[in-house]
């Protein structure tokens, strides 16, 4: 074709695209101040965002940038931040409510995202696109990727009974039993039941994450006396019987049903008459060590942590308390909980591993209540930044990240300095609004009898319990699966620059502190670990 011809092609579909409605997309009605529904379509810009403050903030950015230098010493300790479900969407609401709390708004960081390195990770496993918190603890504390829903074992195993998790071939151990195999100390904080998923790929090998404990075996057609159950491998067994710290809730799990609990006045789940809390004080009172038990905050607060080797903390009969509903005199936050556990484990000269999980973040998505799980991720900012106060950037990596994503979306065009909790925008086909956060599956489904979504202009979205919509109706969310981020900073993180699979996190770790197969590289270090051949 001439120049000429090609010209008015082009010219003809400029022409066609500028009066067909559909290209550029129009949107729809926008939010005026208040939630008042209004035509307007021109949101104000935040003042002072001009050329000159843009610059200036990159260039400080960019500074501080050219300012990084790798620290390539052996990590002596390793805090693992665990946010269990919380996606990037997560993460930028609750970026965006902490900044309207601060007036930075958007543009507020939580702890973590100042750390010098980060990466995305890639969560798939080794039967599903989207992943449980069983099988991703698996591949980030012991380095391998297993199926759905089993925990500590390799693909080898399924989840269909728990014979082909007896045998140890299929085995994988986690960081916390190879710093323990260094003679180092290890041990976990949680807000779950302490035999919940997440914490036990730190210690269990079990085929089903779902057996916490006997009952629930005999319930679902298994024999207890074949396998142990979750509780029983984390106070009986190795790893578990040798953490210095297991912090959280789920009493339940560890009561026979003949002890009655403390707080709720029944008895516990058990079958086997075990009562494992009295197990665990009498095994460290055997061994000579110091110990204690403690099952609410007064008690945390006013044990002698600098003289206390193992402590166990249960502070729930099931999980913990959501933020929002705690009993701010009966239950520790999770900051408190990462203090205690660093004092305890900082007795240890050689070093420590501890993992610290936000478990109900996730729990909250699940039931589609974005401000819970926006509170919860925020408690868990705090627990960070108690961290970093309490240890040397020298000698300890902190690294934060997280199993899976939930399926939450920030949606419209919500103007800035918008609730991030509220209504953000309209929509141009039905003309009801829509809430800034929404959810891909889960309970919040709901249509009126008119058929139509419900109006959340019109509903208290103040309420903790409000439920964000949902496209699809599930009874609880199921996750996604896009990428989750890492944040870390200390020893060697920059080892996470890049997008990797779950599973190189536990390896990379170990390497940073030497332990487990890290060992073997650390061996090839020009030192005696304190310099590293990087960069
Ligand atoms: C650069 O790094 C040094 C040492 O880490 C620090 O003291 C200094 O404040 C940093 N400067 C900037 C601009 O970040
Ligand atoms: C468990 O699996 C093994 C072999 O994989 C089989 O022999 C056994 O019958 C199964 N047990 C139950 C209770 O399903
Ligand atoms: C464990 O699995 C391996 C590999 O499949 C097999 O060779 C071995 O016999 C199994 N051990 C037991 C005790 O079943
Ligand atoms: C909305 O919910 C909050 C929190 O539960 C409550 O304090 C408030 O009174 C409620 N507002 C209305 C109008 O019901
Ligand atoms: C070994 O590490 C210590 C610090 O922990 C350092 O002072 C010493 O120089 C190192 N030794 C060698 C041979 O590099
Ligand atoms: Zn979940």
């Amino acid at each position: 074709m001439g120049v000429a011809t090609f010209l008015v092609a082009v010219l003809v579909g400029i022409l066609l695209l500028s009066a067909s409605a559909s290209w550029p997309p129009t949107p729809g009605p926008r939010i005026g101040g208040g939630h008042k529904i209004s035509q307007a379509t021109v949101n104000p810009p935040v003042p002072g965002e001009d050329k000159t403050y843009w610059r200036e903030e990159a260039q400080e950015t960019l500074r501080r940038q050219l300012n990084l230098t790798n620290t390539v010493r052996k990590a002596k300790n390793i805090i693992f931040f665990l946010g269990d479900g919380m996606g990037v969407g997560t993460i930028t609401a609750a970026r965006i409510l902490k900044g309207s709390q601060t007036g930075r708004w958007e543009r507020e960081s939580l702890s973590w995202e100042d750390f010098p390195h980060s990466a995305h990770i890639k969560t798939y496993n080794t039967n599903s696109q989207v992943v449980d918190s069983a099988s991703s603890a698996t591949a980030f504390l012991c380095g391998v990727k297993g199926n759905l829903w089993t925990v500590g074992v390799d693909a080898n195993v399924l989840q269909v009974n728990c014979t082909d998790a007896l045998n140890e071939t299929f085995h994988t151990d986690s960081i916390a039993k190879w710093f323990q195999d260094a003679g180092r100390s290890a041990g976990f904080v949680t807000t779950t039941r302490v035999t919940h998923a997440t914490p036990a790929g730190a210690y269990a090998h079990s085929a089903n994450r779902g057996w916490e404990d006997d009952a629930i075996m005999v319930k679902t057609g298994q024999d207890p006396d074949v396998c142990d159950d979750i509780a029983e491998q984390l106070i009986l067994k190795d790893p578990g019987n040798k953490f210095k710290v297991i912090m959280g809730g789920g009493r339940q799990r560890l009561l026979p049903q003949s002890v009655i609990d403390v707080e709720e006045g029944v008895g516990g789940y058990r079958l086997d008459g075990k009562d494992l809390i009295s197990m665990w004080k009498s095994d460290k009172d055997s061994k000579g060590v110091s110990s204690a038990y403690v099952w609410n905050r007064e008690d945390l607060l006013a044990l002698d942590t600098a003289n206390t080797d193992y402590l166990l903390g249960l502070f729930a009969y099931s999980h913990m308390d959501y933020l929002l509903d705690r009993k701010p005199k009966m239950d520790p936050s999770l900051p408190e909980m990462t203090k205690a556990a660093i004092e305890v484990l900082r007795r240890d000269e050689n070093g420590y591993f501890l993992m610290v999980e936000g478990g109900r973040i996730d729990q909250a998505h699940h039931e589609n209540k974005a401000r819970k799980a926006l509170t919860e991720t925020l408690e868990f900012d705090e627990a960070v930044q108690m961290a970093l106060a309490m240890t040397d950037p020298l000698d300890t990596l902190i690294i934060v990240t997280v199993d899976h994503a939930q399926p939450l979306t920030i949606n419209g065009y919500p103007n800035r300095h918008n609730d991030i909790l509220g209504v953000g925008d309209v929509s141009g086909v039905d003309n009801i609004p829509y809430t800034a956060l929404l959810y891909g599956n889960g309970p919040g489904y709901d249509v009126t009898e008119e058929g139509k979504r419900p109006d959340p202009s019109k509903l208290n979205l103040t309420d903790s319990n409000y439920r964000q919509t949902a496209a699809i109706p599930q009874s609880s969310s199921y996750h996604s699966g896009e990428d989750v981020g890492l944040w870390v900073t200390g020893p060697h993180s920059h080892l996470f620059t890049g997008v990797y699979e779950q599973n190189y996190i536990a390896h990379a770790l170990a390497y940073a502190a030497c332990v487990g197969e890290g060992l073997t590289f650390c061996d090839e270090r020009k030192s005696n670990g304190t310099e590293g051949r990087e960069p």
